[in-house]
């Protein structure tokens, strides 16, 4: 056996895990608020940071001593100080905005808290049901996405294809399919008064909270949510956008909902598709976001499509995927968008 590929390897290992705990802390940081208290103060004692934050002085104490080992603050041995840097700062400390990371963190106890449900079920099959994540799931994949919807999707994604942006300035229709908590649909008929839109979610948790978020925005008279599937819309409803943002590879009868999409959308009408982005084959996906995608599918994209019967196409399903989808479903025009994004594909799908 190779000696240093042994000890490389052992290196990486504790590399590995230790990237594991640096994103749990992280996560508690995120979610206390510890990061906030510390954003736009320059090096603090722990005793500042202690009081700034309002929590229990030794579970400080042991994070602060964590995040600096990880690399996520910076100390002053000298000074016994900690500093989140602004340039941390800014994808740590930044909620609500398209640069924020923090959502990632939230993923993480939400898939890896059913781990031994998932390794059991590499024995016995089925899975683990999108509702089993509960309200921390929801808030995971929200907190993942939110900034992007509400910085992006209009102003930027959506001009990416100008028929359809000029349609909704006018008086389109829009269905966001697997709407979720409805950050998507919101930004979009904030976007557009002068278009209708429908967010529909088989989860009705999900739809309670995309109605919450509505009445804390107005509500917005433009829009309405629905729980359930496609069947569940009026029959007459026609739309001339549809948008399907981070569903396709979830779900348990891809081809039979992307024929009830194709019955719902008008003939010159588009679908505006969201995916991970991923490329075709393994080996063009050997890196960091490849490894994150392959574990947010093992541990829920694939297992929550299993768990219900469905084929478990995981997160990393790539373009050809998607395309061969929607040409079994009915649709013959195909396009990647040019849309500049770190973890996404964009597609362009008519009829
Ligand atoms: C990963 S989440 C994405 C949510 C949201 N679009 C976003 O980007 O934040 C996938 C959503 O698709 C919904 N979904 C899956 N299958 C569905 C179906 N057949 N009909 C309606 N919604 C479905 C799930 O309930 C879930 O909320």
């Amino acid at each position: 056996m190779d000696q240093d590929k042994i000890k490389a390897f052992a290196g990486k290992v504790f590399e590995d895990m230790a990237g594991g705990m640096a994103a749990g802390l992280a996560y508690v940081g995120t979610r206390t608020g510890l990061f906030r208290a510390m954003s736009g103060n320059g090096p603090m004692s722990m005793d500042t940071i202690v009081l700034a934050s309002g929590l229990k002085q030794r579970y400080v104490e042991e994070w602060l001593n964590g995040m600096v080992c990880s690399k996520y603050l910076e100390y002053d041995p000298d000074e016994k100080t900690f500093e989140l840097p602004d340039e941390y700062s800014y994808l740590l400390a930044s909620e609500g905005s398209d640069h924020f990371v923090g959502g990632l963190f939230y993923a993480l106890p939400m898939m890896l808290g059913v781990a031994p449900r998932v390794a059991a079920a590499f024995e016995t099959g089925g899975g683990v049901p999108f509702e089993d994540y509960g309200e921390d799931g929801i808030l995971a994949i929200d907190l993942m996405t939110r900034g992007l919807y509400e910085q992006r999707f209009s102003d930027y994604w959506l001009k990416s294809i100008p028929e359809v942006h000029a349609t909704l300035e006018k008086d389109g229709r829009v269905l966001d399919f697997g709407c979720g908590a409805g950050r998507a649909v919101l930004a979009m008929a904030k976007a557009f008064p002068r278009s209708v839109f429908t967010g529909l979610d088989l989860d009705k948790s999900s739809i309670e909270q995309a109605e919450d978020s509505n009445r804390q925005s107005g509500p917005l008279d433009n829009l309405r949510f629905v729980s359930g599937s496609v069947s569940d819309l009026d029959p007459q409803d026609q739309f001339d956008l549809i948008t399907v943002c981070d569903c396709i590879h979830d779900l348990t009868d891809p081809i039979g909902v992307l024929k009830d999409l194709y019955s719902r959308l008008k003939s010159d009408g588009t679908l505006f598709a969201i995916e991970p982005k991923v490329a075709d084959h393994l080996e063009d996906n050997i890196n960091a976001v490849g490894s994150i995608f392959y574990g947010m599918s093992v541990f829920h994209c694939m297992t929550q499509s299993l768990a219900a019967g469905g084929p478990g196409l995981g997160t990393c399903l790539g373009p050809a995927g998607v395309e061969n989808l929607v040409r079994q479903a009915g649709f013959s025009r195909f396009e990647v968008l040019d849309i500049k994004s770190q973890m996404n594909l964009f597609y362009a799908v008519r009829h």
